[in-house]
């Protein structure tokens, strides 16, 4: 299981982020807001497009706005790994995908909480990955919710065969990984968890 940290609910980015890079984490989970998807911590995207400054770990970018394409453009050349966005946005949802993949790198979907997870079943000969949200979307530190194990269940049946990364998003703490880690999935993003502590390695381990 591969772990992606969030540095969504931290004061200090910059910080969190050399923090982050003395640790074996896997990638920096970056979460974009545009206060229109859904309203949340929106960190201005002059100042997310820096941050490969100060990592050099690889980007995991979940995109929680309503036109993905412009941030598509601005995320993708750097040091990124895969953008997913939300597919409740219904609109241009394949041709956004296909613009991810025009930069070389691994597209996908995220869903939200109360979301009907068949909205998914369109797109699974299109995607990467499949983001699946255990809080609602908008802000870091919240409290994962218990049905998502189902959710995650169910979807991964639904994946089958394909090769699609799943990836689990929100509120995630050392039982939940050992949960997720039964299923299995194939990442999990961890924000609070590892940047409340001072010793991120020993949280990132308990998450491992
Ligand atoms: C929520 C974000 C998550 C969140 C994870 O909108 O997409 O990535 O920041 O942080 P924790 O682990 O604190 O829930
Ligand atoms: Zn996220």
């Amino acid at each position: 299981m591969k772990i992606s940290a969030s540095f969504l609910s931290c004061k200090n980015i910059k910080k969190a982020l050399i923090k982050l890079g003395l640790t074996d984490v896997n990638y920096i989970h970056v979460d974009v807001v545009d206060n229109k998807f859904v309203t949340g911590r929106k960190i201005p995207i002059r100042k997310l497009k820096k941050i490969y400054k100060y990592t050099d770990k690889r980007l995991d970018v979940h995109l929680m706005v309503n036109k993905p394409k412009k941030y598509i453009k601005k995320l993708a050349l750097l040091n990124t790994e895969r953008i997913v966005f939300h597919v409740e946005l219904e609109k241009n949802i394949e041709k956004n995908l296909d613009y991810i993949h025009k930069f070389g790198i691994k597209n996908g979907l995220a869903i939200s909480p109360e979301t009907d997870i068949s909205i998914l079943k369109p797109f699974l000969d299109k995607i990467d990955t499949i983001l699946v949200m255990s809080v609602n979307p908008g802000y870091g530190g919240q409290a994962f919710i218990p049905e998502s194990l189902d959710r995650i269940k169910k979807i991964k049946k639904m994946i089958g065969k394909r090769k699609i990364e799943l990836s689990v998003d929100g509120g995630i703490k050392e039982e939940q990984a050992k949960q997720l880690k039964e299923i299995p999935v194939d990442i999990i993003v961890a924000g609070s968890y590892i940047t409340n502590s001072n010793n991120y390695q020993e949280k990132i381990d308990s998450l491992r």
